[in-house]
């Protein structure tokens, strides 16, 4: 059983898919069930396994299930590749950024709170305002770069372990970001947490860069190499912005302690030479579980359809900030 929810029997319950590392739908106090957009073909059958007991609803046995494995696994696999993700992954638009500082009102006397820093992608934008910054991040290898790459700034610290985990030694943040990371983090705990630590005025900033598949020659030729390496890339494509944004939403709104919030989105393409490119790949959670030989065996696949299509590859993304206030009796 990987999908579950929990809460008190009366109110309306969001049903959390580990594997998926998402929320994929809610259940209400009557045990309707609602799916947000789940391919339905993936599981079981949504009232096979919905049992309403005290407290507590179990939901959902998707069939991938049955071959075991959990996201918790998954994301320690960037502790593997930290150098190819600090070389391959990209910034924010500087227009996020702008908007981001404009309206949480950050200045040098600001306290921010990041969660998944990786090496710092987002956190070598924020830095230069001046805000003391605390990072927390879960892998050992990522939080060693991204103290090299942020060293020259001492209002910033960057912590090593699990949000969930981190016994924080202050509250009271004006901002708690999160860049391309939330989805790591379990709901039930990242939401309150974040809520608690936010001071009264304080903002939640979520941030996803998210992917925007082209059908140019270039592209369908890639997925070509996919469907031959790595089929099992092709079945689940990654979410779309506004999926993410529709889960997020979800969350939101179900675990109830953030007010309605504002979502902007930056449309950008990112133009890869191949070697950033075959980084890029190497830095992918879902792409390092194909294990080294196949995973290169892709990669060498790929650059070299980038390599006739004239060498490089422009990945249309678009930045997404969903920027929400807490509620003040959370
Ligand atoms: C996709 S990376 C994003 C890194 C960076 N923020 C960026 O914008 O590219 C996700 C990061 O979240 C970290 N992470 C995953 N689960 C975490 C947790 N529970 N607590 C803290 N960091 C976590 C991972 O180690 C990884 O560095």
């Amino acid at each position: 059983m990987v999908c579950s929810g929990k809460g008190r029997r009366d109110e309306t319950v969001l049903l959390y898919d580990a594997q998926a590392q998402s929320s994929i739908g809610s259940i209400d106090k009557e045990g309707v069930v609602r799916l947000f957009d789940v391919r339905v073909e993936n599981w079981a059958g949504p009232h096979a396994h919905c049992r309403p007991s005290e407290g507590v609803w179990v939901m959902f046995e998707s069939r991938e299930a049955r071959s075991g494995g959990s996201f918790r696994d998954d994301r320690v696999l960037f502790d593997q590749a930290p150098d190819a993700y600090d070389r391959a992954r990209p910034g924010y638009p500087p227009e996020l950024i702008d908007d981001l500082l404009q309206r949480a009102r950050l200045g040098p006397e600001s306290r921010i709170l990041e969660i998944g820093c990786g090496t710092g992608q987002l956190t070598r934008l924020l830095a230069p305002i001046g805000a003391t910054m605390d990072c927390v991040e879960l892998s050992a290898g990522m939080s060693r770069l991204a103290r090299a790459n942020l060293a020259a700034f001492p209002n910033v610290a960057v912590r090593h372990g699990a949000f969930e985990e981190w016994s924080e030694t202050a509250s009271s943040y004006d901002l708690i970001t999160s860049a391309q990371a939330f989805h790591w983090i379990p709901p039930e705990i990242g939401y309150s947490k974040c809520c608690r630590l936010l001071s009264p005025e304080g903002l939640l900033a979520l941030i996803w860069n998210l992917y925007e598949p082209s059908d140019d020659p270039l592209h369908e030729e890639i997925q070509a190499v996919y469907r031959r390496e790595a089929p099992q890339l092709c079945r689940r494509p990654p979410d779309g912005v506004e999926t993410r944004i529709r889960r997020t939403l979800s969350e939101l709104r179900a675990f109830g302690c953030f007010q309605e919030p504002l979502i902007l989105r930056y449309p950008w393409i990112d133009t890869f030479p191949p070697d950033r490119y075959a980084d890029l790949l190497r830095s992918f959670s879902d792409h390092r579980k194909l294990g080294t030989m196949k995973l290169e065996r892709l990669i060498a696949g790929v650059l070299e359809v980038i390599e006739t299509h004239g060498g490089t590859i422009g990945r249309r993304q678009i930045a997404v900030l969903i920027l929400a206030a807490a509620r003040r009796q959370c």
